[in-house]
Order: C-alpha cells, then sequence, then structure tokens
C-alpha cells in the first residue's frame, strides 16, 4: 500500500475503532464479534508497524501506554480549572438560590431552572480536541496549570479518542470526571493484598494513583473510566442550555452520567435530591452529592465567577456519614499562624469507607460547648474531604474514667507563652520560624500547589530538610542548591534521591525564582489572607516594594493603618490588623528581605487593553434591572474598578433611582454622571 493510501486508512481505521469501542465500552451494545474487533486492532497495528510516522494522536494503538516518561509536563490551562462551592442542607441549598435571583434582579418568587447532576468522587481531567482527535490531557493541577497526562488518559476504554460524527469545532476542550467503580476498587485491593502491596484507602484514590503514572501501561492495566460533563470552545458558546451541551458530549462519543436531571423549581430540586441520596445506595461508584448547574449559559455567562468559583453551580453534598468511637486522647497541634488546635485521637473507626482515627476539636471552647473529654465514647463524622468531627458525645456511655481536659497555655511544640488576641477564640504560638511545628507548616504552605507550587518537596523532605537544618525558613530553599555542592553527603546521593530527583528539585525552585506578586504574598501565609485576598493586595499595589512600603511605614510612623488597607474594597480590619501584625513581627520582615536577595517579583498586570481598564466606576442608588452585585461584576470583567467613594479621581457616577450622597458629591466634583440604561448600552458597546 502506498503512503497516500495508508494515511486515509489509517484515518479510517481510528474512526471505526472509536465507535466500536464507544458501542462496546460506552454503551454496552457492540455491534462486532470480539474476533472481528481483533482484526481491525490488527490491521491497524500492521500498517503503522509499515509507516510508523504515520501514527495519529487518535490512534487506538495509544490505548496500551508506553512505559516511558520521566515526569510530567506542566500544561497551562486555557481557561481556569474552577471548583465548586459546597452547601451542606436544605437551607443553604435555599440561600443560594436567593443570591441567585438577588444577583440576577429576579423576582422572590421565580424559579431559575438547573440541572442537577451527581457529583462524582473522582479527579477531574481536561481533555483537547483537535480537529476531532484526542491531542492533549491534563490534570486540574492548581486551576491555572495541570500536568500532561495524555498517555494515561488515552488508555481509558470510555474515553473516545476521536470525536464521532463530524459536528464538532475545530479546537474543543472537554471537562469530566476520572473514577473507578467499587467493585474494581475491590477486585483491585483484593488482588494488592495477595501480592503484598499496599493497599488505596477508597476509589478515588485508587482511581487517582492509576492514573498518575509515569508508566502508562500500569494505567492501561487499571479499570478508569470518565464522564464528560463539560465542553467548551474558545469562539464561544456550543449550545444555549447545559442539558444541549451534554447532549451534544454525548453525540460526540462520551459517556455521561445518565441520572442529570432538569429541575424546574426549587421544589423538583429538593425531591430530585432525596432521590438521588436513595439511588446511590445502588450505585457501583461513589458521588458524594449533586451538582445543580443554571441550565442556561447566557444566565451563567452573567453570572460568573467568584474567587475560584463560578456562581452558576453548587456542589450539594450528601449528609456526612458517621460512626461510633472512643476518643483516647487529645493532643494540641500548632497550626501554619500559630494557631493551636486540639486534635482528638480515636480508636480507628471505618467512616465512609475511610479509617479514621483522629478528629479536630477547633479550639478550647468547643470542646468545653460539647463537654467532650478523654475517653468518652463519641459520635464522629466525615463528609467529602472535610477534617472528620466530633458530632456529640454519648453521654450515657460515658465511663468513669472520663477525664476532663485541661488546655495549656504554653506552646506544645516550643513551650513559648500562648497569647490570646482579645476577640478571638483561638490561641496562639507567636514564635515563627524559631517553633518547629510552625516552621515546618509555613515551609510546607510556601512550596504548596496554590502557593509556589515546588513540586518534589514534600511534607516530609520538608521536615528532614529542617530537622537538618538545612531549610529553616522559605529563603532557606533558594540557596539549598549551591550549599549542596559543599555539603559532605550530597542530597543526590541520599535515600530516596539520586540525581534525576535532585535535578528534579533544582529545576522546580528555579522555575519560581520569578514569582507573580500575587503568589509570593499568599505564600508568605499571612494570617487570613487566602488566594482572593493575595490578589486583591497585588492589584492595588501593584508591586512588591509598594506593599511592603505602605505597610512598613504605615507600622513604623503608627499613623491610621487600618486606612491604608481598609480602602481596598474586600479588605476588612481584621485581615488588615493580621497583615499588620505580621509585618511587626521581625522574623516575618527578616523572612521576606531574605527572600528578595533571591528572587524576582514580578509586577502585577492590571489588564491594561480591556475597554474600561484605568476606569474608576462608583455606581449608586437603586438599580432596576441589574443587581449592584451584577454591574460591579460587569464593570471590573472589562477592566474598570469599582469603588464605593466619589472622588476626583472617579471616572464616572452610574445614578440609579433615589441616588443621595453619592451623587451630590459626584455634581460638587464635577465627575461625569450617568444612568443605568447609558450603563448597560456602555456595557453592550464593550461586550462588542
Ligand atoms: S462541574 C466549576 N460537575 O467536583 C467546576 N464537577 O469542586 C466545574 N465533579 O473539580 C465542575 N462531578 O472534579 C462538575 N457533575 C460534575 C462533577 C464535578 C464531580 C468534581 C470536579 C470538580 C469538583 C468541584
Amino acid at each position: 500500500m502506498d503512503r497516500s493510501r495508508a494515511e486515509k486508512e489509517l484515518e479510517r481505521l481510528a474512526k471505526l475503532i472509536a465507535y466500536h469501542d464507544y458501542c462496546y465500552y460506552t454503551i454496552a451494545s457492540p455491534e462486532l464479534s470480539d474476533a472481528q474487533y481483533d482484526a481491525l486492532r490488527r490491521q491497524n497495528q500492521d500498517l503503522e508497524a509499515q509507516f510508523p510516522d504515520l501514527r495519529r494522536m487518535d490512534s487506538p494503538s495509544h490505548r496500551i501506554g508506553s512505559p516511558i516518561s520521566s515526569q510530567f509536563d506542566k500544561v497551562k490551562h486555557r481557561k481556569q480549572m474552577l471548583s465548586l462551592d459546597n452547601v451542606f442542607n436544605e437551607k443553604e441549598f435555599l440561600d443560594f438560590q436567593k443570591k441567585l435571583r438577588r444577583f440576577l434582579k429576579m423576582p422572590e418568587d421565580f424559579s431559575i431552572p438547573m440541572i442537577a447532576e451527581p457529583k462524582i468522587d473522582g479527579l477531574s481531567a481536561s481533555l483537547h480536541y483537535q480537529d476531532g482527535q484526542f491531542a492533549l490531557g491534563a490534570t486540574r493541577g492548581d486551576g491555572q496549570e495541570g500536568e500532561n497526562i495524555t498517555a494515561n488518559l488515552r488508555t481509558i476504554k470510555d474515553l473516545t479518542l476521536c470525536l464521532l460524527g463530524d459536528t464538532f469545532p475545530k479546537s474543543l476542550e472537554i471537562r469530566g470526571e476520572v473514577y473507578m467503580t467499587i467493585n474494581d476498587f475491590e477486585a483491585l485491593n483484593e488482588s494488592r493484598k495477595q501480592q503484598n502491596e499496599p493497599c488505596f484507602a477508597n476509589p478515588r484514590n485508587a482511581a487517582a494513583g492509576s492514573l498518575r503514572q509515569l508508566d502508562s501501561t500500569v494505567t492501561a492495566s487499571r479499570p478508569i473510566h470518565f464522564f464528560a460533563y463539560y465542553a467548551q470552545n474558545l469562539e464561544g458558546n456550543l449550545t444555549q442550555t447545559h442539558s444541549e451541551l451534554l447532549e451534544k458530549l454525548q453525540t460526540w462519543g462520551f459517556a455521561i452520567n445518565p441520572y442529570y436531571k432538569l429541575c424546574n423549581d426549587f421544589s423538583q430540586m429538593l425531591t430530585y435530591y432525596q432521590d438521588m441520596q436513595e439511588t446511590r445506595k445502588n450505585l457501583n461508584y461513589e458521588i458524594d452529592g449533586l451538582v445543580f448547574k443554571v441550565n442556561d449559559l447566557m444566565l451563567q455567562e452573567r453570572l460568573g465567577v467568584v474567587g475560584r468559583s463560578p456562581r452558576h453551580s453548587i456542589a450539594f453534598k450528601f449528609a456526612a456519614e458517621q460512626a461510633e468511637t472512643i476518643i483516647e486522647d487529645i493532643i494540641l497541634q500548632v497550626g501554619r499562624t500559630g494557631v493551636i488546635t486540639p486534635v482528638a485521637v480515636l480508636r480507628p473507626v471505618i467512616v465512609g469507607g475511610v479509617t479514621v482515627s483522629r478528629a479536630t476539636l477547633h479550639n478550647e471552647e468547643e470542646i468545653r460547648r460539647k463537654d467532650i473529654r478523654i475517653n468518652d465514647a463519641v459520635v464522629v463524622q466525615r463528609a467529602g474531604d472535610v477534617i472528620p468531627q466530633i458530632v456529640r458525645v454519648l453521654e450515657n456511655k460515658r465511663p468513669d474514667t472520663s477525664q476532663i481536659y485541661n488546655f495549656t497555655d504554653n506552646c506544645p511544640c516550643c513551650n513559648s507563652n500562648l497569647h490570646k488576641t482579645p476577640g478571638q477564640i483561638a490561641k496562639r504560638c507567636l514564635n515563627g520560624f524559631s517553633c518547629e511545628d510552625q516552621a515546618i507548616q509555613r515551609i510546607i504552605h510556601f512550596v504548596s500547589r496554590d502557593a509556589l507550587n515546588i513540586d518534589g518537596l514534600g511534607e516530609r523532605h520538608i521536615a528532614r530538610f529542617y530537622g537538618l537544618g538545612l531549610i529553616a525558613s522559605p529563603v532557606d530553599i533558594f540557596t539549598l542548591e549551591e550549599r549542596n555542592k559543599s555539603f559532605n553527603e550530597k542530597i543526590e546521593n541520599w535515600e530516596g534521591w539520586g540525581n534525576q530527583s535532585t535535578q528534579n528539585l533544582w529545576n522546580a525552585i528555579n522555575r519560581v525564582r520569578t514569582m507573580p506578586l500575587d503568589r509570593l504574598i499568599y505564600a508568605l501565609g499571612i494570617p487570613q489572607i487566602g488566594q482572593n485576598t493575595a490578589k486583591l493586595l497585588a492589584k492595588h499595589y501593584t508591586k512588591f516594594e509598594n506593599f511592603l512600603k505602605s505597610i512598613v511605614a504605615v507600622n513604623q510612623n503608627g499613623t491610621n493603618v487600618d486606612k491604608e488597607l481598609t480602602k481596598i474594597e474586600g479588605i476588612g480590619h481584621g485581615m488588615a490588623r493580621d497583615i499588620i501584625d505580621f509585618f511587626q513581627q521581625k522574623h516575618n520582615l527578616q523572612m521576606v528581605e531574605g527572600l528578595l536577595q533571591h528572587i524576582t517579583v514580578l509586577a502585577c498586570k492590571i489588564s491594561d487593553n480591556l475597554p474600561f481598564s484605568g476606569k474608576t466606576i462608583v455606581f449608586t442608588g437603586s438599580l432596576e434591572h441589574i443587581s449592584r452585585g451584577e454591574a460591579k461584576f460587569q464593570a471590573e470583567k472589562l477592566g474598570a474598578k469599582v469603588a464605593s467613594v466619589v472622588s476626583a479621581q472617579t471616572t464616572f457616577v452610574v445614578a440609579g433611582k433615589d441616588a443621595g450622597q453619592k451623587l451630590k458629591a459626584a455634581i460638587n466634583l464635577k465627575v461625569e454622571v450617568i444612568n443605568e440604561i447609558t450603563w448597560q448600552k456602555m456595557v453592550e458597546n464593550a461586550n462588542l
């Protein structure tokens, strides 16, 4: 056969085999006998052996995996992979519905139709199809950047390697969940037990462990599956509703979860939630709740994103699973920010398939309120990823040996005096990097995925480096490679390391020597300063010097600290206090100064090519067609800054009905004032 015929034939075979894979694995209605199917696979294999360079991205021969890979490459997601907010009961779910209506300025009695889908307890993956061929697949990672696991994903039998039909866009991204069935999980663990290999704790860990194999032939030997729940095309919406999108996914050859349902009103949603709680017991895969998604994609767009979650969807978790056990001891843990948390050491008990031996007791007050004592019989519960909790003490089972727990005044790690901030419940150790537990937690946080994301520096490594005095603060991470050169026992020669892992670590560290401002602020581990607040600070100060100068200067001359920070929308007094306190501690300032010797902090780019970039807008009065929240979201999406106070810096004021003081201020300051209709026109024009 000549080359060009072979090329056509390989394309035909890829499509044909993909179709028969779909029939067999996805919809369980095979059209070919095993022998006929094998013959097609053999034809494909033979042709590829003759023309190795013609092997296609969607070739069925990728299904068997390949043994060679040294590490996973990083992949930047084209659009952030978000996560979902959770609600745990009817009231919280109702509040979510109310918030949607308020944001969209819809009447109280209006119901927004939603699709309910099971929340599969697996791990999410993103798949790219180029001209219908599966070209690239990645893990979620930190949402911005994941790992390239294309070779592993190709081995999943119900994940189509080429899209069926011909009505798909040129470039398409699919997202969904990789999971393992409960039967397969049990069988896998059984065979691992027989081979003296450690068992997986639950199907989700088994799926994750199977997928993240450098040798994808191992993945190919594991029974993992894929449910698709989302598709996007950079050129705009593929359909008008989410339910149409799910149908499209099916026609392209994906397995979608059969239990999705359109619910038109709140009572239908609740009924379906209750039904699924029963159905769940008979499913052969784990689900931990339902995801409710606004069906209308236009409304989804309007609702947008807050933090890392879309406003249009919510995970409504199923009731937590509970079990009875005994509290054998109460110990204290020192957290990253020095907060002391009491932890119950439990007689190990299986809760929802996972062995639980610790539960958080939160704080001293919680122990008193629930009257929790050592040796008490208690009910523990876990819900999804949440740390196990003590629900209540079984007082009728309280033994004579039960002991009331007395909270100490000294740090359980470094013995320094604990400190209690007025108005806060928790006690804190203020010893910073001189307290081993705290230092280790802070370094772990510094390198964690959402902070600097330094791969290869796990918790155990950090504890070991700290113990040996090699990494005592984040600064030392950046000098380790240089210092290692003069170590007697070089790290590459340590047990469990070797040249490759050590080199990977240096690469990972060097990769973050230049880091975005918001990541650095978050990585510092200032109490209460999460990723969103770090972004707000980065946007406001744009450069690290500005941030530092402002906070340190404010500290030094004792000017009104709050004013400087609380000017920033989203930063309250509590957070401002924590930021100031953080930089008042010498060890923190020293760490920051030390870091600056080794790193370059990128200035925060305020997107200056958006239609409203550089403009500051104030909304006042009541808007008739959209809510204040949505107006703010529109403005920020188009690059504007939304302020709450009118000043000479305000570009214009959008005045709704009954505008008062702010309108007056605008007139006094000769700031332009527009009405809601003009605002909507401006938004429409900007979006064109
Ligand atoms: S939609 C905005 N639908 O739950 C995120 N997620 O925290 C879009 N998940 O990372 C996710 N089943 O791994 C969606 N039917 C479903 C899901 C689902 C499981 C996972 C997914 C995501 C996490 C949300």
